[in-house]
């Protein structure tokens, strides 16, 4: 298959870049710049080399032996570093430049087509190139940069100092279509789904006979992960959802009639006694985190050894978790998901069918394999569930209070249309008391508090600017109807420095 690899050399951009060049049809993997082949395979058309945090001085060195080999993306410190390294001239200055600037072309390239001039780019670099290197022509300035982009055909580099890849590029994702198809020659035509045979006739090869068991959570990467796995060796794979008993209202049989939608295999498992007793008397948010952990794995592990035959554990692992687990080549598992340490312990090996996907390819992979629309734009869940958004003990009283705020939440959000304008919604249940009146009586009832928040990976955040009339009727209902509760307040905290969660 034709792919581009996209070098990173520690640019906060790196992983966006092979977003973007997905989304224009073309397969793309990122290779961190100390862990290259020697060997640049035939499927590699293009090369993106990536920008960096250093300078060109003090930052890492660029593959020279592939230079010449296949067209080249050079942007921002790799334009620099290829300009240095050919007879031209960087300045270090210590002011970054950063933000948007109008780009002017100056010369025509196959890069810009339909790029219109001016155009406005974003720019981020703190160096910048004064002169060029041999052999090599200006194809576009800035108002503070003369050399804003250029072109060594020799080699087939074609050198940005900015970041086509960030939105704030208006013209970006043209311009890296134009390097894959005009320059690069990519045929095009990639889509996820289009990958799916392919997933499970390797997923056959590598589970040749044995059993595979998943820890289902009800989140989207699990169930696709699941999904094809069960293509693959269909009654070999058994899956386990464990009803904590930490969980929404009316989620364990929401998530369990999608499983039977699609055909999968769960069987669920009801536990909310050994939870809420491991958590009886915690109170500090590590230790919660622990024992819910810890009652999983066990009831797991149980479950996993009455079955014949286990071999393989599957995971919903997705891309950007095995990039940032730091080789870029091996996932570890991340520590909060629920199985860590599983695998060693039942000498399991581990499947993963989605270590090269990011989340919204693994959405049009679970359209593709049926799973209903309602499932796939579910708000994302942490692992520990509502043990978590409560802070203070976990005691099935304060977990049906917190359950019950929060589905009022939901359902008004869901009413006034803006359940899925934001990327995350849910009541966090405060031990706080203060003063209320119910009927005729005083009380000193709880706090809950209201957030949602916008972002794209969980990342960073801020909060969704909910029109204050629909956090006024959230309020006025969990008031009205949720027992124990005096006070509703609003969480403005952006991340960072707030986490999204509230332990
Ligand atoms: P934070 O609170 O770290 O959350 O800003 C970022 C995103 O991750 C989710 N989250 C978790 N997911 N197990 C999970 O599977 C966890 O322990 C966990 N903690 C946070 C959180 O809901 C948000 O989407």
């Amino acid at each position: 298959m034709e792919k581009a690899w996209v070098v990173d050399f520690g640019s906060q951009y790196s992983l966006l870049i092979v977003r973007r060049i997905r989304e224009l049809g073309v397969y793309a993997e990122l290779l961190p710049w100390n862990k290259l082949p020697s060997f640049l395979p035939p499927s590699v058309k293009g090369l993106v080399f990536s920008g960096s945090y250093a300078s060109v001085s003090k930052g890492p060195p660029l593959p020279e032996e592939w230079i010449g080999q296949r067209p080249i993306l050079a942007i921002c410190y790799s334009a620099q570093w290829i300009a240095t390294k050919g007879g031209g001239s960087v300045v270090e200055s210590h002011a970054r430049e950063y933000g948007p600037a109008l780009l002017e072309l100056t010369a025509p390239s196959p890069l810009w087509k339909e790029v219109p001039s001016p155009t406005r780019v974003w720019m981020s670099h703190s160096d910048s190139i004064t002169s060029l290197p041999h052999g090599s022509r200006p194809i576009a300035r800035t108002q503070d940069i003369p050399y804003a982009a250029y072109e060594l055909p020799e080699k087939h580099i074609y050198a940005v100092q900015f970041h086509p890849e960030v939105v704030h590029t208006e013209k970006g994702l043209i311009l890296l279509r134009n390097f894959l198809y005009e320059i690069c020659g990519f045929r095009g035509g990639w889509r996820p789904e289009n990958e799916i045979e392919q997933i499970i006739a390797s997923l056959q090869a590598s589970m040749p006979e044995g059993r595979a068991v998943g820890a289902m959570s009800g989140g989207i990467d699990s169930t696709v992960a699941a999904i094809l796995v069960h293509k693959a060796i269909g009654s070999r794979f058994q899956g386990f959802f464990i009803d904590t008993g930490l969980l929404r209202q009316g989620e364990a049989e929401e998530v369990m009639e999608a499983y039977a939608q699609v055909g999968l295999p769960v069987r669920r498992i009801r536990a909310h006694k050994p939870f809420f007793t491991a958590l009886r008397g915690l109170t500090d948010p590590e230790l919660k985190r622990k024992a819910v952990g810890r009652v999983f794995i066990e009831i797991f592990e149980d479950e996993a050894r009455h079955l014949p035959e286990v071999r393989y554990l599957v995971q919903g692992t997705i891309y950007p978790d095995v990039v940032e687990s730091g080789s870029g080549l091996s996932a570890t598992i991340k520590s909060h998901h629920n199985v860590g340490g599983l695998p060693e312990r039942l000498s399991l090996k581990l499947i993963e069918p989605l270590r090269l996907f990011f989340k919204d390819e693994v959405r049009a992979l679970g359209r593709q394999l049926g799973l209903p629309e309602r499932f796939l734009s579910r708000h994302p869940f942490p692992g520990p569930g509502l043990a978590v958004r409560i802070v203070g003990e976990v005691t099935p009283e304060r977990v049906a209070r917190l359950r019950q705020a929060d589905a009022i939440f939901m359902q008004v959000l869901e009413e006034k249309g803006w359940l899925y304008r934001s990327w995350q919604a849910f009541a966090v249940l405060l031990p706080q008391r203060s003063v209320g009146v119910a009927g005729d009586q005083r009380q000193y009832g709880e706090t809950i508090v209201l957030r949602a928040v916008n972002s794209t990976d969980g990342m960073t955040a801020e909060p969704t600017p909910l029109p204050h009339e629909i956090l006024s009727e959230a309020a006025r209902r969990i008031l009205a109807q949720v027992a124990d509760i005096s006070r509703v307040v609003y969480d403005l905290s952006t991340k960072p420095p707030a986490t999204i969660e509230w332990e």
